[in-house]
């Protein structure tokens, strides 16, 4: 059975700072009570030209250099996002468009912020049960789009950013080794979006009462996410055979630093086994995770063998965890020049849509006009 290893990452943020002090600009906060309760500096904000897709393909083209890995080889993508471009089409599609990935079937992921962990594992299973060979997995989000900037208890946790990782199947062992997915719907209302969907559509009332920003019970959400974060990550480590001791690196959702805190003394592992980054982006969702592991390999907290545990949670409320084997590129040959695939892939894209038009003008009005 082959195995499903992670050969390529990669990240990306918007260039945009919003710090605490800017923050205190716009509603009644301050920079000393942010740092203290949930360990944020300052978080990415994303430009009006930007959106989840256009975060995704920069972080999975990323990823994809890394990996050596041409987008036409690719399999499978899955977004994993609680801010899609789109209810339908889905982000997944238009990444898979903009990177020319002709091959590959592409689809959504909802599980909120614990998004990361289930889709890396249905790629990695998909890749396990030897139906694909490659996988792109992103974690992409522009919750700057969904925050209410008048409400303090949420506006000051967000930010925007992606980070995507490259799967390829192989024989030698390694890569996910263990998954752990979990849900409990009863307390879907805890964090939630109530507006725009089929429950609450959206109408002039529903915007007006701001149905379509994110609403959450901050008390609650901390305390499961305080209660899950150790015994998801611990379980992973059972299924994977591993011991605490042989795990170097844990890489937990980037939600709050002291839910990280409550984790480490959980594990009973000091702070320097985990990677935070939360100062600097806030809690990206989706993103977090992966975003927290190119940062982890560029400091040299994540080296080839190394065991890690990723462990996630949120909105569902849904929480899981993973535990890798860390590899590293396959491929030793030249650098895969991605943003010529992209360039292709516009020009294609853009053939595509002439052609439907073509077709439009010589079938698509007779069969109508038939009708
Ligand atoms: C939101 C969160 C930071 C609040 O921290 P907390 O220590 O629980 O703070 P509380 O909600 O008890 O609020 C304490 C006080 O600070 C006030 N407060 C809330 N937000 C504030 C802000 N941004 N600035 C200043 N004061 C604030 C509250 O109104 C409250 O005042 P009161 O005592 O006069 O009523 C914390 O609950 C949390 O991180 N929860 C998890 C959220 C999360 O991770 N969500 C995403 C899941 S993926």
């Amino acid at each position: 059975m082959p195995y499903a290893h992670i050969t390529g990452w990669g990240m990306y943020v918007p260039k945009k700072v919003l710090t605490n002090d800017d923050l205190a600009q716009m509603v009644d906060t301050n920079d000393e009570w942010i740092r203290d309760r949930t360990g944020i500096r300052e978080r990415r904000i994303a430009a009006k030209n930007e959106n989840t897709s256009s975060l995704a393909v920069e972080a999975a083209t990323n990823a994809l250099r890394m990996a050596k890995l041409a987008p036409t080889e690719l399999e499978l993508i899955i977004v994993a996002t609680s801010s899609p471009d789109f209810i339908f089409p889905s982000t997944a599609s238009l990444v898979q468009d903009r990177l020319g990935a002709e091959k590959a079937g592409a689809f959504d992921l909802s599980a909120a912020c614990t998004g990361f962990i289930f889709a890396l594992n249905m790629a990695s299973q998909s890749i396990r049960s030897g139906q694909i060979k490659s996988a792109l997995v992103i974690g992409s989000e522009t919750l700057s789009r969904l925050v209410d900037w008048t409400d303090r208890n949420t506006c000051i946790l967000f930010g925007d950013g992606a980070g995507a990782f490259v799967l390829q199947a192989a024989e030698e062992p390694g890569g996910v080794l263990s998954a752990v997915m979990r849900s409990d719907g009863s307390g879907g209302d805890l964090l939630s979006i109530p507006g725009g969907g089929s429950a609450n559509p959206a109408t002039a009332d529903s915007v007006a009462s701001g149905l379509h920003f994110i609403r959450m019970n901050g008390n609650e959400v901390f305390r499961f996410a305080t209660r899950v974060m150790a015994t998801a990550s611990k379980e992973a480590m059972d299924k994977a055979g591993l011991k605490v001791e042989e795990v170097q690196l844990i890489v937990p959702h980037q939600a709050n630093l002291r839910i990280i805190q409550a984790a480490a003394r959980g594990l009973k592992l000091p702070m320097e086994r985990f990677a935070v980054n939360v100062d600097k982006y806030g809690n990206t969702s989706t993103a977090s995770i992966p975003m927290a592991v190119c940062e982890a390999v560029e400091a040299g907290m994540l080296q080839r063998g190394d065991n890690t545990v990723m462990v996630g949670f949120g909105a569902g409320l849904t929480w899981g965890s993973l535990a890798i084997r860390w590899t590293g590129p396959f491929a030793e040959g030249g650098p895969v020049r991605i943003r010529s695939y992209r360039r292709s892939a516009r020009l294609r894209s853009w053939l595509r849509r002439l052609w439907r038009f073509i077709e439009g003008l010589i079938w698509g009005r007779g069969r109508d006009s038939s009708a």
